[in-house]
């Protein structure tokens, strides 16, 4: 096999340029050898060019200026991993419009630029590659792209952010609070300083915003999906609904009913016999349906260096094999359905006096909100903690007595989704 030979510019050289240079370096004379392909690492763009690093760069590869990269003809090949939204997402688009192949670890700046992207790598005729920016080193954007193209998708379902799901089986586990729960994840260096990306599903979200637009060839824009985090969940939720037969996820959902897509984020009570429950720590998960294939779960380490360095360097080799990236069509329009049925477990801190409960009751029932199980804990308190489990009801009804409860009667402390998982809901 003729060997390739190809010029690689890095953008960012941190935790996963870091552990992609790493990994390059390990399976360097595998790769070679198996695959026919030589990477040579000719510029490195890095924020700081003295900072001391994981990993020994030689200082003249190292740049502060992009464009020794973007107008370099001989470097065929960029590495995105520079995070955030911007510069990174103008960065990708200024390679690929100079005929560069991308490979990008960045949810961010995909699911924030994605139509303009893919238009940019389709007409210059280059590859964008993404597979590290979903999950880590878990392959499921080809396995949604490549190896189910004979499905129609029509669920899916996502433990796709380790930090919070490591929050929550820390929780579950100890009893702990979420504030203690975090520190320790920032202990670990699961979470970052500032955790809000993770904690407030916006992290989710992109993922979500990218894994929907593939499993149902349309655009879903972040802006459409709907995200409610962690920060509010107490012990005593995760108890109670470990009582009711329920563990607690951050839960991605996403279902395409005819030409409507709901899109969420939210935590979520799944059945405890369900596989997505067993996933703990700083594991991620994507369970899907397809028409053909049934039910699949992809399980595995949706972050840190080599994990996602993984991905990365996958996509490396599938660029410098020629490949335009994943294969996907965009094929038709949607409607983002914000008007989805669920049951919901809500906990209240009512008033202590007579009557209370039942106009709780009565304004949910006028909504349309049916209770199925419910559990008052009165303790000779001002404010008795309420928590009810109602039947399906429309997202739509809910908040709409939420709001009219909150007005006169108590103080809405959480709203829980519960998803039973069922075929066919
Ligand atoms: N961490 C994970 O487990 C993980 C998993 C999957 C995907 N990702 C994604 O991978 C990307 C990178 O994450 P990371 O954890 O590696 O971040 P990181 O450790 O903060 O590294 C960022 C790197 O980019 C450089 N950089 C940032 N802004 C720059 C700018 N404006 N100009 C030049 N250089 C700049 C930094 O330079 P200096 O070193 O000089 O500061 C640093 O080398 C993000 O999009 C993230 O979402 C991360």
């Amino acid at each position: 096999m003729k060997q390739i030979n190809v010029q690689v510019g890095f953008l960012g050289l941190g935790n996963i340029g870091g552990g992609v240079w790493r990994l390059l370096k390990q399976m360097r004379a595998e790769i070679e050898a198996r695959e026919s392909i030589k990477f040579t690492i000719k510029r490195v763009l890095v924020r700081d060019l003295y900072k001391r690093r994981s990993v020994n760069v030689p200082n003249d590869i190292l740049t502060a200026r992009v464009q020794d990269i973007l107008d370099d003809p001989e470097i065929t090949l960029v590495v995105e991993a520079l995070g955030g939204e911007q510069p990174a997402a103008d960065y990708i688009k200024r390679a690929l419009e100079a005929g560069k192949s991308v490979v990008t670890a960045n949810k961010l700046a995909l699911a924030t630029h994605w139509l303009e992207l893919l238009e940019t790598a389709n007409h210059r005729g280059v590859g964008l590659f993404f597979e590290a920016g979903v999950c880590g080193a878990i392959p499921i954007i080809r396995t949604v792209t490549d190896s189910l193209q004979a499905n129609r998708i029509e669920r899916l379902f996502g433990i796709i952010n380790g930090t919070t799901n490591y929050i929550l089986s820390e929780m579950s586990a100890k009893d702990a609070t979420y504030a203690d729960a975090l520190f320790e994840a920032q202990r670990l260096g699961l979470a970052e300083p500032d955790p809000t990306a993770d904690v407030e599903g916006g992290d989710a979200a992109c993922k979500l915003a990218i894994l929907s637009t593939l499993a149902f060839h349309a655009h879903v824009p972040l802006s459409g999906i709907f995200k409610r985090g962690i920060t509010t969940i107490t012990p005593l939720d995760v108890s109670y609904g470990r009582e009711l037969g329920y563990a607690l996820k951050l839960l991605a959902v996403s279902k395409r009913v005819g030409d409507r897509i709901q899109a969420r984020v939210h935590p979520t009570f799944v059945p405890l016999t369900h596989p997505l429950s067993a996933v703990s720590g700083s594991f991620n998960a994507v369970y899907l349906y397809g028409h053909a294939s049934g039910e699949l779960m992809l399980y595995g380490r949706g972050a840190g260096d080599y994990p996602t360095a993984s991905a990365v360097v996958s996509d490396m080799i599938a660029a410098a094999r020629g490949r335009q990236g994943p294969a996907y069509r965009m094929t038709s329009d949607v409607t983002m359905d914000d008007d989805w049925e669920s049951r919901y477990f809500i906990r209240l801190s009512a008033v202590d006096r007579p009557g209370v409960l039942g106009a709780i009751a009565s304004i949910l029932g006028r909504h349309g909100v049916s209770i199925a199980s419910m559990r008052q804990n009165t303790m000779g308190l001002d404010h008795a903690p309420l928590m009810f489990v109602t039947h399906a009801a429309r997202e739509r009804d809910v908040r709409a007595s939420l709001t009219e409860i909150g007005e006169n009667l108590a103080t809405i402390e959480n709203v829980i989704y519960v998803e039973d998982m069922k075929e066919g809901e």
